[in-house]
């Protein structure tokens, strides 16, 4: 195991060296800060927005990327990773000097080849294990904070020692800097966000679920789990302690506990879903599929992102922190929220500009989302489900509808899908598929393989189609089920309304 710390760099190697920040966001605020109380000489290259006004109350001079570029020794890019290529290509490389020195804060553009890099510079990996504010704050009281350093090119023969200089430079070395490949940082970061995190928000919805269902008051429940912020804290804990240390921070009676009911939680299907996902990334399928997103102006990201906010949890929680005296931020508000609610793909960079999507979800009471929330798991006693053959004979209507439905034959026009629904109680399969602006329907397995299967109780798709019930809750409370392409899936929820609507009138 190997750390750098502060006497391993030697920061007289970049002081006589112009340092030009490029974008002056979240890390690009906090480093410049750093760089220049550790007596660098910087200088910022921003477009003219509202960061570009912050560099200059802060006192920095702040010229165009393009006048930076010119001047200076060493660059770190520190814009958004969706934006570096094109603005790399277009703005940086043409005036870029050489033997400088190119730092970027992630490896992400490098490790999918998202652009190419000129053989006649300095390539480094300066990639800060906080955020911007906690690089200025772990810097101002001294703690530092870890960083992950690596080099990619080296030129002049000194690519790390330069390395070094900026970790320390920023306040990473008082804690320490670790080497890697801009590949496993750029891996690493991406297995944190699409395998750990949301393993770690299943369990967690599945915990607030199960709490609900038997009857716990929602804010207890929330509260108890993480809205007190304890959590965070043990997990701070975790960080300077370690796992089982930390555990005699809490009592005898938790100790016993968690300790003797632990081993009920080894799941290998959560590992075997890791593995997955970790193979996605390092194949590189990821990083195809984002910039694919990317291209057609991220309309999935937006569509997912509106659903995961129709879930009734996301409004409870909103509802405790109104009861609390601490309304949630909204997006406009919060200064991270508006950068990533700001950012277009707009393959033209000087037009990219704000496209907000702050609509949040009104209308609603505590004692109705309480109610949404038990509405699931009461479905099974409202008697008003349908039976055997009337259920049959709804369905019929329904797919028949369905096959001469415009909003459908416009979604077939677009994507090409094979749903099976496999109903339980009474058994019974049926499918839809989409495509070649044609939807075929029918009882029983389709020819062609199912894209997406989706598995739950008769009255239970009663509930979700005639609007009763959240489909997300019952895929994350396990009653209903699903196999197949998630991602296709989530587009499916473009139809849900329609399916809902052609439902309801079947049913009447
Ligand atoms: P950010 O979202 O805060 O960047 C905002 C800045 O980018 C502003 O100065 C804005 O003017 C500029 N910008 C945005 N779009 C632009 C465009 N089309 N053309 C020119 N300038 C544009 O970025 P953030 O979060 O600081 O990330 C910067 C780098 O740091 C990325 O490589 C990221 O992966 C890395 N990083 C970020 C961390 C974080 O806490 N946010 C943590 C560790 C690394």
């Amino acid at each position: 195991m190997h750390i750098f710390r502060d006497e391993d760099a030697n920061l007289e190697l970049v002081q006589n060296k112009k340092i030009g920040i490029i974008g002056y966001g979240n890390q690009g605020r906090a480093q410049a800060l750093n760089l220049r109380d550790s007596g660098m000489d910087v200088l910022i290259g921003n477009r003219s927005d509202t960061y570009s006004q912050k560099a200059l109350e802060d006192g920095f001079f702040c010229l165009s990327i393009k006048e930076v570029v010119k001047r200076v020794h060493i660059i770190m890019l520190l814009i958004p990773d969706e934006v570096i290529p094109n603005v790399f290509d277009q703005i940086i490389l043409p005036g870029i000097r050489d033997k400088c020195t190119l730092v970027f804060a992630s490896g992400y553009n490098i490790a999918f080849k998202q652009m190419v890099l000129p053989n006649n510079i300095d390539v480094i990996l300066l990639a800060p294990r906080m955020i911007g504010v906690g690089v200025r704050e772990n810097f101002l009281n001294g703690r530092g904070y870890p960083s992950f350093i690596g080099v990619e090119q080296d030129v002049t023969g000194n690519a790390r020692q330069i390395a070094l200089a900026l970790a320390k430079g920023i306040g990473s070395t008082t804690f320490g800097a670790v080497e890697v490949t801009f590949q496993q940082e750029a891996e690493l970061d991406l297995f944190t966000e699409q395998c750990f995190g949301p393993a770690f928000g299943n369990i967690l919805t599945s915990a607030v679920d199960l709490l609900l269902e038997r009857g716990y008051p929602p804010e207890a429940v929330l509260l108890e789990l993480y809205m007190s912020g304890e959590l965070a804290y043990t997990f701070q804990k975790i960080a300077e302690m370690g796992i089982v240390e930390q555990s005699s921070l809490h009592s005898l009676t938790s100790q016993y506990g968690s300790l003797s009911r632990g081993m009920r939680f080894l799941a290998p299907e959560i590992r075997e879903r890791m593995l997955e996902g970790l193979n996605e990334i390092c194949s590189g399928e990821f990083a195809r599929e984002w910039r694919a997103e990317q291209d057609k102006g991220a309309s999935s990201l937006t569509m997912m992102k509106e659903i995961a906010r129709s879930l009734p949890l996301h409004k409870l929680e909103s509802e405790l922190l109104e009861a609390t005296g601490k309304p949630r931020p909204s997006v406009h508000d919060s200064e991270k929220n508006v950068q990533a609610e700001t950012i277009s793909f707009n393959r033209d960079i000087d037009t990219v500009d704000s496209q907000k999507n702050g609509k949040f979800l009104a209308g609603w009471s505590f004692q109705g989302l309480v109610k949404d929330f038990l509405n699931l798991h009461a479905y099974r006693n409202k008697g008003k489900g349908l039976e055997g053959k009337e259920y049959q004979v709804v369905l019929q209507r329904f797919l028949n509808k369905c096959e001469s439905d415009k909003n459908l034959i416009q979604f077939a026009a677009e994507t090409k899908i094979c749903i099976v629904y496999q109903i339980e109680h009474p058994q019974l399969i049926f499918f839809m598929q989409f495509g070649d602006r044609k939807i075929k329907t029918g009882f029983g397995e389709p020819q062609t393989e199912a894209d997406i299967r989706i598995i739950m109780q008769a009255d239970l798709l009663d509930s979700i189609f005639t609007r009763q019930t959240n489909a997300m809750r019952a895929a994350i409370s396990g009653k209903m089920r699903f196999h197949g392409d998630t991602r296709l899936a989530m587009r499916v929820q473009k139809i849900q309304e329609d399916l809902c609507r052609i439902y309801i009138e079947s049913r009447n």
